[in-house]
């Protein structure tokens, strides 16, 4: 096939025709030149649908000119999109990051073009998707159409993340800075949290963390561990002082030993320029990365997630506030799930006790309505924050109750006390 070299993103973007099934390259690899150029392109076209999980610098995109032109179907939703699907002006679809790669696979969800953002191609042509692997490497294998901009800041990265230039539709050149996230001052509450998660964290342990101050406090905390691995979702900087610290080896890991295995990584050029060729960090495709009969295969492995709700059951909302989305499902069940089933294995929900600065404690006695149930009472195991850990572990209601609300908030634990007889019945 023959790649045409477009001068423009618009030129390489207008081969996207009516009714479309759009699939975007997300997280920090969102192609935002190509998808300025859509949202432009979009105008003109009817009925497209952009399947995406959290793009960042895509605002073009929610422009109120281009409903009933373009509509956002969200896996995961993100500053852009969240505003939109408040007014009904963009779909979220609940589904764990696992199962998405399988949509594409099956057809059950088709893609007519994926838009990406690759390194440049190298001297056997071939390019890679860089930072952000996760489910795009599945929809480029379905995709009928695919336009990628080249960009020579994009690392090139090892795994799944490989894509020949002879596989593209349309191309286009251009330099462009990727997003930067850098670390910010961890607050005394986050920093208590991390402490607290650290206290789980053994000599050998398999990580997988979350974005966010959370799992940066913990692996501040882990500097004396020893042959720490890492199976994770996505990473970011905090990671890298304990690779340089050699706390990291992966030494003992049954998949994938001496590697980091990841999905996608979010961080700063620091961050960027370390994954940069390098052999030790291997981008795999999401439905592998997150399959729990893979997570289960490394020992001891820790999962370390965080939530926006949790009820005195131990249900643990972290989509939504209430009815309104705020994020996704994402790995976190993936991982939940896989690190049990692991030998020795823990899965850990970080938290701070409350949110809007103190009014409200996240451990509350029923979810809010509409709160998205994302890991079951059933699949739960820790429960940490900065007051101390709750393990759910075979503990009935009433003394699920009684560890979660010796970890909540002091100003709201009589409330909670009060409430759980009101509402459960049952004494504590
Ligand atoms: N009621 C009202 N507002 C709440 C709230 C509650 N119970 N809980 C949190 N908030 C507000 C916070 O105050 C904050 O608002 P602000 O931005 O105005 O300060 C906002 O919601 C976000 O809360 P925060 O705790 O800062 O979120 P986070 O960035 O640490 O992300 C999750 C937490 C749960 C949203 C995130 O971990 C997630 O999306 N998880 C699901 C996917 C997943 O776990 N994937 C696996 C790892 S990548």
């Amino acid at each position: 096939m023959s790649v045409k070299v477009c001068e423009t993103a618009l030129e390489a973007i207008s081969i996207i025709e009516d009714n479309e099934f759009i699939w975007t390259h997300s997280m920090a690899a969102t192609p935002r030149i190509l998808l300025d150029a859509l949202a432009i392109h979009a105008k003109t076209r009817q009925n497209l649908t952009l399947l995406q999980l959290h793009t960042e610098r895509a605002e073009s995109l929610a422009s109120p000119e281009l409903f009933g032109h373009l509509r956002h179907r969200c896996y995961f939703s993100s500053t852009s999109t969240r505003p939109l699907m408040a007014i009904g002006e963009a779909d979220y679809v609940p589904i764990f990051l696992s199962e998405i790669p399988k949509l594409f696979k099956s057809g059950e969800q088709p893609v007519d073009t994926a838009i990406i953002q690759v390194s440049p191609p190298d001297q056997h042509g071939i390019c890679t998707m860089g930072i952000s692997v996760e489910a795009t490497n599945s929809a480029c294998l379905a995709a009928k159409k695919i336009i990628a901009h080249i960009n020579p800041k994009m690392p090139k990265t090892h795994g799944d993340s490989f894509i020949a230039y002879d596989r593209f539709h349309r191309v286009y050149w251009q330099e462009d800075e990727l997003p930067s996230h850098p670390q910010g001052e961890l607050d005394e509450v986050t920093q208590a949290i991390g402490k607290n998660v650290a206290q789980l964290i053994n000599n050998g342990d398999c990580l997988q963390m979350g974005i966010g101050a959370i799992p940066d406090a913990v692996l501040a905390c882990l500097t004396d561990r020893k042959d720490l691995g890492v199976h994770t979702e996505m990473f970011s900087d905090g990671l890298l002082e304990l690779v340089d610290a050699g706390v990291i080896t992966n030494r003992l890991k049954k998949t994938h030993p001496g590697k980091i295995v990841t999905g996608f990584a979010i961080g700063t050029q620091k961050l960027y320029d370390f994954v940069d060729s390098n052999p030790q960090v291997v981008f795999l495709d999401i439905g592998y990365v997150n399959d729990t009969s893979i997570i289960q295969r490394n020992d001891n492995v820790a999962a370390i997630n965080s939530a926006l709700q949790v009820d005195l059951s131990g249900q643990v909302c972290a989509d939504s506030i209430g009815t309104s989305i705020y994020s996704g499902v994402g790995g976190q069940m993936d991982f939940i799930r896989g690190a049990s089933l692991s030998k020795g294995g823990k899965a850990i929900i970080a938290l701070p006790s409350t949110a809007k600065h103190g009014q409200l404690s996240r451990i509350v006695t029923t979810l809010d309505a509409g709160a998205g149930v994302v890991t079951t009472r059933a699949h739960v195991q820790y429960i940490v924050t900065e007051y101390g850990i709750a393990n759910l572990r075979n503990k009935s209601l009433k003394e699920r109750a009684k560890a979660l609300i010796e970890i909540s908030h002091p100003d709201f634990r009589d409330e909670l006390t009060d409430d759980f007889h009101k509402t459960w019945g049952i004494h504590l």
